[in-house]
C-alpha cells in the first residue's frame, strides 16, 4: 500500500511516500523558516502563498526520491485540520486534484494524532495502549492513544502552547525564530536553578498553563533592561526550559500512572528538545514505564507522519470525497 502525503499546516510544504504505514520511501520538506524570520513568527498569509509557490516541485521531488510514479500511488493523505486555514486549504486542494485524477481514495488526517504517529514509523515495536505528549507551537496535549485511530484528549494547555512559550520568551530574548531551537542552545551553558519560575498544577486536572511562567520570564527581563542589569541568558533560558519540562514530564508521568498504562511517548516539535527528552526517559525509568521517542526529524512538522496515521485511517475506512475542507481548530 503505497500513500503519498501531503502537510502545509504551517510554514513547511511537505510531501512523503509511505509504504504500508511505517516505511517512509521519501520524505521531502521545504521549510519556509528563513521567509519568516524577518517577521519574528509565521505569516499565515505570507505561509499560504509559499506553500502554492511550493507544493508542485515538493511533491514532484518526493515522487522522484522514492524511485516510484504516480502511477503506482495507491492513496492520498492529506492534512486538513488543525493549523492555518489558508495554509492547510492548498494541501488539501493539491491533495483532492492528485487524488480525483489518479481516481485514488482520499484521506483526511488530523496533523495533532499524526505527530503521535511518527512514534509507529521509528519504533515498530510499539502498539496501543500507551501516554503519548504532543507539544508543538499551538497544542500541548496528553493523549492516551487506546488504538491506531483512536486518540483521547486527556489534558490540554489552558493558554498558551509550550512551543509558543518557548518562541514568545526567544523573542522577548531577542533570539529569533524558531524560538525552541534557540532557547535550547543558549540553555546548554546555563544555570538552570538561576531563576525560580511557577510550575502550575490544577487541582482535579492534568491541564497545562505555560503563560505565568513566560510572563515571569518577561517581568523578570523588563525589571532587569529598567535597572540596566546586564541580562543573563544562558541562565534564564535554562531556568525557563527547566519549569516547561518539568510541568510537562510530571503532568505525563501522572496520566500514565492514574490510567494504569506501562508506556509513555513524546512527540512535536518540542520533543525534539534534548533535555525534554532525558528528563522524560528518566522519569520513566523511575516509575518502571517504557519511553518512546521520534528521531529529530519526526518530531518536527513532516509528511511521513501525514502517510503513517493516513494509512491506519484507510485500514479503518475513514476516507473524504470531494467536499473535503480544511478545519483551522479541533
Ligand atoms: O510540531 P512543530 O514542528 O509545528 C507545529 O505543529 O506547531 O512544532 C514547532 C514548535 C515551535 O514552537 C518550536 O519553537 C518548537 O516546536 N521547537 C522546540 C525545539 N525545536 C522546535 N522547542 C524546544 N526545544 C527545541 N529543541
Ligand atoms: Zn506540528
Amino acid at each position: 500500500m503505497l500513500i503519498l502525503a501531503i502537510e502545509t499546516s504551517c510554514d513547511e510544504t511537505a510531501c512523503a511516500i509511505v509504504k504500508d504505514g511505517v516505511e517512509v520511501l521519501s520524505n521531502v520538506i521545504n521549510s519556509q523558516i528563513s521567509v519568516h524570520q524577518q517577521f519574528g513568527g509565521v505569516v499565515p498569509e505570507v505561509a499560504s502563498r509559499h506553500h502554492i509557490e511550493n507544493i508542485r516541485n515538493v511533491v514532484c521531488e518526493a515522487i522522484c526520491q522514492a524511485n516510484v510514479s504516480l502511477d503506482d500511488i495507491d492513496a492520498v493523505a492529506v492534512a486538513n485540520s488543525p493549523g492555518l486555514v489558508g495554509a492547510l486549504l492548498v494541501g488539501v486542494s493539491y491533495a483532492k486534484g492528485l487524488a480525483f485524477g489518479l481516481n485514488v481514495p482520499l484521506i483526511p488526517v488530523n496533523h495533532i494524532n499524526a505527530h503521535i504517529c511518527a512514534n509507529f514509523i521509528a519504533h515498530r515495536e510499539l502498539c496501543p495502549p500507551f501516554i503519548c505528549l504532543v507539544a508543538s507551537g499551538g497544542h500541548s496535549h496528553i493523549v492516551n492513544v487506546r488504538g491506531y485511530t483512536d486518540f483521547e484528549v486527556i489534558a490540554r494547555t489552558r493558554d498558551d502552547a509550550a512551543g509558543e512559550a518557548y518562541d514568545k520568551v526567544a523573542r522577548i530574548l531577542g533570539l529569533g525564530y524558531p524560538g525552541g531551537p534557540a532557547v535550547a542552545k543558549r540553555a546548554e551553558n546555563g544555570d538552570e536553578n538561576f531563576l525560580k519560575l511557577p510550575r502550575v498544577k490544577m487541582v482535579g486536572s492534568f491541564d497545562f498553563s505555560f503563560s505565568g511562567v513566560k510572563t515571569a520570564v518577561i517581568n523578570y527581563v523588563h525589571g532587569c533592561v529598567q535597572r540596566s542589569e546586564e541580562l543573563r541568558i544562558d541562565d534564564i533560558c535554562a531556568s525557563f526550559q527547566l519549569a516547561v519540562n518539568e510541568a510537562l514530564c510530571q503532568h505525563l508521568i501522572d496520566v500514565a500512572i492514574e490510567r494504569n498504562i506501562d508506556t509513555i511517548a513524546l512527540a512535536g516539535g518540542v520533543a525534539s528538545n534534548a533535555k525534554l527528552r532525558e528528563l522524560a526517559e528518566k522519569f520513566a525509568n523511575e516509575n518502571g514505564l517504557k519511553f518512546y521517542c521520534p528521531p529529530l526529524n519526526l518530531c518536527t512538522d513532516n509528511a511521513a507522519m501525514i502517510g503513517c496515521l493516513g494509512y491506519y485511517n484507510l485500514q479503518a475506512g475513514i476516507t473524504a470525497d470531494m467536499s473535503l475542507n480544511a478545519i483551522a481548530s479541533v
